[in-house]
C-alpha cells in the first residue's frame, strides 16, 4: 500500500494517545526483545524501545516510504532497527521475543485466528502480545467507503474489491487468547473523541490512513474522482460542528504467555 508519512503524522497527538494506552498495558522485564510489527513512521517504535529499556527492538512494515521516514526521522538507538516485510508472511523464530507489539497496523491483514496464532508462536516463556486494533468500521467514514466501492462508477476499476472488516468483537478476542493458552490477558475497546477543528479535518484523517487503500487500487484518475465523491459525501453526512467530535472506537488487547 501507498503510504504518505507526512499525510499520516498530521494527528500525531491524537494517534499516539493509543499507542500509550498499549504500551501502558506492557509489564517491562530486563532486556526485553521486541518485535513492532507494521511499525510506520517508527517514532512510537522508538519510544517503545527507549521506555521498556529493549536489549533488541525491530520495527517491520511492508511501506518503502514509512521506513523511509523512519530510517531518516528516528535517531539512531544502540538495538533499534528498522526492517522491510509484509507481516502476512512475516516468519521469526518459535519462541524468540519477548514483546510482539502492533499499534494501528493488523487490521489490514486477514483472518486474525490465524493471524495471532502465529504471532503468539514467537512469544518466549513470559513473553506478551499486545495489540491495538482500529475498530471504527460502523462509523460513517468506513461505511461510506465500502459503499463508495460497491458503487457503479468505481467497482469494475476496483476488481470488485471491497474494504473487509477483519477485525473481531472483542469478547471473540478475550476467547482467542485464552486459545492460545495467553495468561492472564486483558481486552477493551475504549471511543477515543478526538476533538478536531471541523468535518474537514475528518477528511484529512481518512486520508492519511483509510483512503490510501483506494489510492493503490485506483489509477491517479479514478483515484481523484473516488477521493473527491467520497469528500462530498461524507462532509454532507457529517454536522457542521467547530470543533468537531470524531468518535474513533479501538480495541487493546494483552496476553502473555505463561513461563
Ligand atoms: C496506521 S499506520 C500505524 C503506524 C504505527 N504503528 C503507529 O502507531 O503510528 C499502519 C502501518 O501498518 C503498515 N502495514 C499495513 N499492512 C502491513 C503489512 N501487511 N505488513 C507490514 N506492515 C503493514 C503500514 O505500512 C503502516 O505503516
Amino acid at each position: 500500500m501507498s503510504w504518505d508519512p507526512a499525510q499520516y503524522e498530521r494527528f500525531r497527538d491524537e494517534r499516539s494517545q493509543p499507542f500509550f494506552d498499549l504500551l501502558a498495558l506492557v509489564q517491562p522485564s530486563p532486556n526485553m526483545r521486541a518485535v513492532d510489527l507494521g511499525c510506520g513512521t517508527g517514532d512510537l517504535t522508538r519510544i517503545l524501545h527507549e521506555r521498556l529499556g529493549c536489549r533488541e527492538t525491530v520495527g517491520y512494515d511492508s511501506s518503502t516510504e514509512m521506513l523511509a521516514a523512519a530510517r531518516s526521522h528516528v535517531a539512531p538507538l544502540p538495538g533499534l532497527s528498522f526492517v522491510q516485510a509484509d507481516v502476512a508472511s512475516l516468519a521469526l523464530p518459535p519462541a524468540s521475543l519477548d514483546l510482539v507489539f502492533a499499534n494501528a497496523s493488523l487490521h489490514w491483514l486477514p483472518d486474525h485466528p490465524a493471524l495471532l496464532t502465529r504471532l503468539a508462536t514467537w512469544l518466549a516463556p513470559g513473553g506478551q502480545l499486545a495489540i491495538q486494533v482500529p475498530a471504527n468500521h460502523a462509523y460513517v467514514t468506513h461505511d461510506l467507503a465500502r459503499e463508495l466501492a460497491r458503487a457503479p462508477s468505481f467497482t469494475a476499476a476496483l476488481g470488485g474489491y471491497v474494504p473487509p472488516i477483519n477485525v473481531l468483537a472483542s469478547a471473540d478476542y478475550a476467547s482467542l487468547l485464552h486459545a492460545l493458552g495467553l495468561r492472564p490477558t486483558r481486552v477493551r475497546t475504549e471511543v477515543y473523541s478526538h476533538l478536531l477543528p471541523s468535518r474537514d479535518s475528518v477528511f484529512e484523517w481518512v486520508q492519511g490512513t483509510l483512503l490510501t487503500d483506494f489510492r493503490t487500487r485506483l489509477d491517479a484518475k479514478t483515484y481523484a474522482s473516488f477521493e473527491e465523491t467520497y469528500r462530498a459525501s461524507l462532509l454532507s453526512r457529517l454536522p457542521d460542528d467547530r470543533p468537531f467530535l470524531y468518535p474513533f472506537q479501538r480495541t487493546l488487547l494483552w496476553g502473555t504467555r505463561s513461563r
